[in-house]
């Protein structure tokens, strides 16, 4: 092309830019323009800016135009196909974030046995908050304290007098607010318990019931009775959970009140919709001050039959006016009526109204103990389709307690996996306030076994304070006893679990400066925080380094877990992610030494294995065989290998394998992990 033919397209071009703006005509007029301005026998114009359609098609059609455009609309296509494709496996892939409450043991503080800050002898919140330090050594997240409501303590704070105060003896408002923010701060979450099933005899609502004030007269269960001076003729046969007729007469109203455990804690009316809507008020109200979850006490005792008919008793032929323990009757119209979990499910509701900025899932879990009827705590779980408890208090590992036996853990687990609904989250309780002392109903030497079982297994392990040093119970004399159920029957007597808390070996343990609301334990001087955090090995140790080794191992927190030998002595279980390059294999002794030989069972397992903890001694990294794994008494040995192919998906273990949610470990994606 010439300097002058390119002068003569440049002229033309403004020509025609301006004669097509000025006309404001269309294409076609520009064809026409194009026709005068272009001289005959020229070639084409050259593509220039602003040119009309039909000269760009005139262009675009070529082959060096076409071409790379054609190339770059493909690339795009393709290079966003990937874009999602790889999107959707990363997604896939990678594991879901567990929830706070499945990242941590639930570690539960009784608060009048944990730290008294005022000297009175008895635990408060300010001393919780005085040692939080302790919760971020034990690498625990997530804390349940037992009731602090402003309380007449005839069952410690289980009898609750007004739901929206604190009790003096804990503190003040702004002392459980300070509390809250605190642990907060330090990425602790608050779990409270809640006790919506009674209140104290000295509670507003009783009071304005018991004279028939309204809305008041029908909050609690109320029904004519005889009283006569030869006593009380009760409605039915009814008996209370801490012993003798769950009926008390009242004086002031004439009838008699339904108490399902001290007669100073009488059952609310959940049939009547205005308790309904103050207990969910109460729960908005804790909700708004910024609680992390609930503990709902006595859960299945929320609802009795209406038709009030007796009870069957367990031995018919007893004499009915014999009957005074609540084991000797069937609690079938006590317990777990027809709608009691419709009303856990509108709790459930409500937490989730609170739930929805991402970090702040509101966790409830139940406490209901099923006496063997193991299907009545899965019905806590809720559906697929309604929600409910996040988890029911497991209480089987309890019975462990009475009967070491490694077969016997093998089953009690196995019990709760089993009839688990799929896919949701196990938990596990082997001490509380209500029981007696590991150290002392297992024995001293099972202390560490039962921990290292505790936290090896999937789901949530839950730690009654001091279980982390092995507290043993503490003696109480006949004549000191301080709980209304050991007053009833000195042999159910809770006091001996509930002593103070062990900090250190100086005067009371460091619990209090004063004389103590129940007697601190003379084993003190050894048993304590402070000398096994700077023991070389203890039971303290041993528990942080197991709830550490808990939060590094996503097969140990997460994973797959199979069942893979028990016998009298030993019960061993594995743990595995598929895709995680290593595997753990644990091997629990509760009963006499034992060797095992575990090679025929576990197929793929390679033939040596990596000590990574043994209960009995901080060494780690010896190897061990899997065709002779030694225990000895109530030692228990956390053993890693290089997985392989995965134990859970060998068709021998097809019944024997259970996991939560399923997820594969990508190394690449190894930050997914880390920062969940
Ligand atoms: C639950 C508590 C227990 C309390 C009872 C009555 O069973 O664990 O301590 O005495 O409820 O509230
Ligand atoms: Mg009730």
């Amino acid at each position: 092309m010439s300097s002058d033919e390119s002068n003569g397209v440049i002229e033309m071009k403004e020509g025609i830019a301006n004669a097509g703006f000025e006309d404001g005509q269309d294409g076609d007029a520009g064809a026409d323009i194009y026709e005068e301005v272009v001289e005959p026998g020229a070639a084409h114009p050259q593509p220039y800016a602003g040119m009309p359609k039909e000269v760009l098609l005139l262009y675009s059609g070529q082959a060096r135009y076409r071409l790379p455009r054609e190339i770059l609309f493909w690339l795009t296509v393709l290079s966003t196909l990937a874009l999602v494709v790889v999107t959707a496996t990363v997604i896939a892939l990678s594991p879901r974030c567990l929830s706070w409450w499945q990242a941590s043991p639930v570690y539960q503080v009784y608060p009048r046995s944990f730290q008294d800050s005022d000297n009175d002898g008895i635990g408060d919140l300010k001393g919780i908050q005085s040692r939080l330090d302790h919760f971020e050594y034990l690498n625990v997240k997530a804390v349940w304290i037992s009731p602090f409501f402003k309380s007449p303590m005839k069952d410690f704070g289980y009898d609750v007098e007004d739901f929206r105060e604190i009790d003096p003896i804990f503190g003040t408002m702004e002392d459980f607010e300070n509390l809250l923010a605190a642990m907060h701060d330090q990425g602790l979450k608050l779990i409270m318990d809640f006790i919506p099933n009674h209140t104290s005899d000295q509670h507003e609502w009783f009071k304005l019931s018991r004279n028939r004030t309204e809305p008041y007269t029908d909050y609690f269960i109320w029904h004519d009775c005889q009283n006569t001076s030869l006593g009380t003729v009760p409605p039915n046969n009814w008996v209370s959970v801490f012993g003798n007729s769950a009926w008390q007469y009242d004086a002031e109203r004439q009838q008699c009140y339904l108490h399902q455990f001290l007669k100073e804690q009488p059952e609310l009316n959940f049939r009547h919709p205005d308790v309904r809507r103050e207990i969910t008020d109460v729960i908005r109200f804790w909700l708004e001050k910024g609680v992390d979850g609930l503990r709902i006490d006595a859960a299945k005792h929320i609802l009795e039959a209406k038709h009030l008919r007796d009870e069957p008793q367990v031995n018919p032929e007893q004499p009915p006016e014999n009957v005074t323990a609540y084991w000797q009757l069937h609690h079938d119209y006590t317990t777990t009526q027809l709608g009691t979990h419709e009303i856990i499910q509108e709790w459930r509701a409500v937490m989730d109204e609170y739930s929805r900025e991402p970090g702040r899932y509101r966790f409830l879990m139940t406490d209901s103990y099923d006496g063997g009827e193991i299907e009545k705590s899965m019905m806590y779980y809720g559906t697929p389709l309604v929600k409910e408890a996040d988890f029911p208090f497991n209480f089987y590992l309890v019975e462990l307690l009475d009967a070491m036996s490694g077969n016997g853990a093998f089953s009690l687990v196995n019990t709760w996996l089993s009839n688990m609904p799929k896919g949701r989250w196990p938990n596990w309780v082997i001490g509380n306030h209500d029981m007696t002392r590991l150290s002392s109903r297992a024995g001293k030497a099972y202390v560490n076994v039962l921990n290292m079982l505790l936290l090896t297994l999937p789901g949530t392990p839950s730690t009654y304070y001091g279980e982390e040093i092995g507290m043993e119970n503490v003696n109480v004399t006949e004549s000191e006893i301080q709980d209304p159920l050991g007053k009833f029957n000195v042999s159910m007597n809770r006091d001996p679990g509930r002593s103070p808390m062990q900090w250190s070996s100086d005067d009371n343990a460091s619990f209090s400066k004063n004389k103590t609301w129940l007697p601190v334990h003379p084993d003190y001087k050894t048993v304590n925080v402070e000398t096994q955090k700077n023991a070389s090995w203890s039971t303290l140790r041993q528990y942080r380094a197991l709830s550490l080794l808990r939060t590094a191992e996503p097969p140990l927190h997460r994973g797959w877990m199979c069942l893979v030998w028990s016998d009298n002595n030993t019960f061993a279980f594995l743990r595995e992610l598929d895709g995680f390059p290593a595997a753990f294999l644990v091997v629990l002794n509760f009963g006499a030494a034992a060797t095992v030989d575990l090679s025929s069972a576990l197929p793929g397992v390679p033939p040596q294995l990596r000590l990574r903890m043994s209960t009995h001694h901080p060494g780690s990294g010896q190897l061990v065989s899997l065709g002779q794994v030694r225990t000895e008494t109530g030692e228990g040995l956390v053993l890693e290998y290089a997985a392989g192919h995965p134990v859970h998906s060998h068709p021998a273990f097809q019944d024997q394998c259970y996991v939560s949610e399923k997820a594969c470990y990508l190394s690449t994606m190894g930050i997914l992990h880390s920062n969940c």
